[in-house]
């Protein structure tokens, strides 16, 4: 797959530059280069080194973390948009906020629809995103947005495992559309779990309808934060008579002990995107984890919006002779 290089750039923010790197590789391109800098006081300069003006950008930018690398992508597409891009699409492989979606409670924010604004606001003519909470989110923004999707990964993985009663798990209510698309992907049935928390980042109980006794059951879920709500679904699965226990997350965030937690869980294995960073001697903590890439799914889609081609086939259940291979744009 080749860019042509004098109109298409890639930007990356600071947030997950191995991923950025990766995906240009797929495009035979080198990511444009971008000043980010810190001043004394904190606040963040970004200014692209080289001129944009009439070109088609992307930026790449995961929003985890509470605000750095959101602060930093709005200052990356003001930067663009005043250097006058002609298009600014927006790629957001983890959209942080996205859990933020609605009012639960009187007196709430819906922090996602204000990201969704701000970044807009900023300049973004386009966005992209993976496996966002909840597929709703795509309608608060007023400019065309795409919701890819890990399940292709995750598809393919789990297909190369040859498991012999698979069954998708939803650890709850919010996850049943997604795990239906992998159920059908693999042919499988699906069980859903039913939790309740009083508190933000606390599971109380747990309840499981459908079936999973003799079966490999693979929890399907967009985020692993702190690894509560996986650790009480595997177990609540083992319970119920499941052979074995895998998981497949979109978003690794991996906060506080999870990954201890982790080691310590009832998985045989548990699969993660890379659509966050970390420090690679983190992730060797937790043999348990199988880190698969996004980057040949960002980088057919970055390709198939630069050729005006349909994205549906990266978002469908197919993977046809073209997809994830290499492409020669046209001079
Ligand atoms: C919640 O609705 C999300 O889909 C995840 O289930 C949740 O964010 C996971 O958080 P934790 O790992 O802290 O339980």
């Amino acid at each position: 797959m080749r860019l042509h290089p004098p109109s298409v750039v890639v930007f990356s923010g600071s947030s997950n530059r191995p991923l950025v790197q990766e995906i240009c590789n797929h495009l035979g391109i080198s990511p444009g280069p971008m000043d980010i800098r810190r001043f004394s006081d904190g606040e963040i300069y970004c200014r692209p080194m080289m001129h944009i003006r009439g070109k088609e950008v992307f930026v790449i930018q995961s929003t985890n973390g509470g605000s750095e690398n959101i602060i930093e992508l709005l200052i990356m597409i003001d930067a663009l948009k005043r250097a006058s891009a002609e298009k600014i699409t927006v790629v957001v492989p983890y959209f942080g906020y996205a859990r933020q979606d609605r009012k639960t409670k009187s007196r709430e924010s819906i922090a996602a629809k204000m990201m969704a604004n701000i970044i807009q606001t900023a300049g973004a003519t386009r966005f992209m995103s993976i496996d966002l909470h909840a597929g709703q989110i795509q309608g608060f923004f007023d400019i065309p947005s795409d919701n890819l999707t890990a399940a292709l990964l995750f598809k393919n993985y789990f297909l190369s495992k040859h498991l012999e009663h698979p069954v998708i798990v939803s650890p709850d209510m919010g996850g049943v559309e997604r795990a239906k698309v992998l159920s059908r992907m693999l042919h499988c049935d699906i069980a859903v779990c039913q939790k309740n928390r009083t508190e933000t980042d606390k599971v109380d109980s747990i309840h499981l309808i459908g079936e999973v006794q003799g079966k490999s059951a693979i929890l399907m879920d967009d985020i692993i934060s702190t690894g509560g709500t996986l650790c009480k679904a595997s177990e609540l699965l083992m319970e119920k008579g499941a052979k074995e226990v895998y998981a497949c997350i979109s978003h690794g965030l991996f906060v506080s002990d999870c990954l201890e937690k982790m080691n310590s869980s009832v998985f045989t294995e548990i699969v993660v995107t890379n659509s966050v960073d970390h420090p690679r001697e983190f992730l060797q903590t937790c043999p348990k984890l199988k880190i698969l890439s996004v980057a040949p799914l960002i980088a057919e889609a970055i390709f198939r919006i630069c050729m005006n081609m349909s994205l549906s086939e990266v978002f469908d259940d197919i993977s046809g002779p073209t997809l994830f291979k290499d492409h020669q744009l046209p001079e």
